[in-house]
């Protein structure tokens, strides 16, 4: 089957979250400015390059004739920072509750049944059940059609110490059980069932096995 998305835009959403995944999970905290909290989540994000540390985040403006902001992309505008939590298995649910659109003065983070705890550098604080956040102030945010792309600087790091191996410092990827979210129809992915090691091989070694 074949595809025209100038013909049809409709179809990209549904085409596309099904075919770059798995997709890893950001659940952003931020703060508007009165420094009421707010917790969603995003998959279309993935880190860009580490030097600096960049991590890029799509989100989609609310449906509708006017361009009304999500409340995380709002939030990130007027105050700069937000903090990435890593979704895990354990905190699948409570993450997926924290896209439901609450009405505005009901708080997504304690309906959801997560607590906070606070960050080193910014202010909007982690969820205390996350085993990984990423501190990030906001480097630049593009408004592309109904769409905001925002890049954040990371600027800390937490990891709960069970998943350091210190040598590296290395992330124990094979016990974080991050999962990934696949075609946008409420399907995750668990990282635990097919670990696989393939270690990268450099252009001297290949020669060796291919002579
Ligand atoms: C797993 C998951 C991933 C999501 N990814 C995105 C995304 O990448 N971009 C987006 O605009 N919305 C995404 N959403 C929908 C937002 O989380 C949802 O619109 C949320 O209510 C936005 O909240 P906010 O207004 O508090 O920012 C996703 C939802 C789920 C459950």
């Amino acid at each position: 089957m074949n595809f025209d998305l100038e013909k049809d835009p409709d179809d990209a959403y549904k085409l596309l979250v099904g075919l770059v995944a798995p997709r890893p999970i950001a659940l952003i905290t931020s703060m508007d400015e009165n420094g009421m909290l707010n917790a969603a989540p995003f998959s279309a994000y993935n880190y860009l390059c580490t030097d600096p540390p960049i991590v890029g985040v799509g989100v989609t403006n609310r449906p509708g004739e006017h361009f009304v902001p999500k409340d995380t992309a709002r939030n990130i505008r007027r105050t700069g920072e937000f903090v990435v939590n890593v979704v895990t298995e354990d905190i699948a649910r409570k993450m997926n509750l924290c896209a439901t659109d609450f009405p505005s003065e009901m708080s997504e983070v304690a309906l959801a049944g997560f607590t906070t705890a606070p960050s080193q550098i910014v202010k909007p604080p982690r969820l205390a059940e996350a085993h990984a956040a990423l501190e990030c102030r906001e480097y630049t945010t593009m408004e592309i059609g109904r769409s905001r792309i925002i890049l954040g600087r990371v600027v800390g790091v937490y990891v709960e110490d069970r998943f350091v191996d210190a040598e590296g410092p290395y992330i124990k990827a094979e016990d974080l059980h991050a999962i990934g979210r696949m075609n946008g129809l409420g399907n995750y992915v668990r990282t635990r069932d097919a670990f696989m090691t393939i270690p990268r091989i450099s252009y001297e070694e290949w020669k060796h096995k291919n002579p």
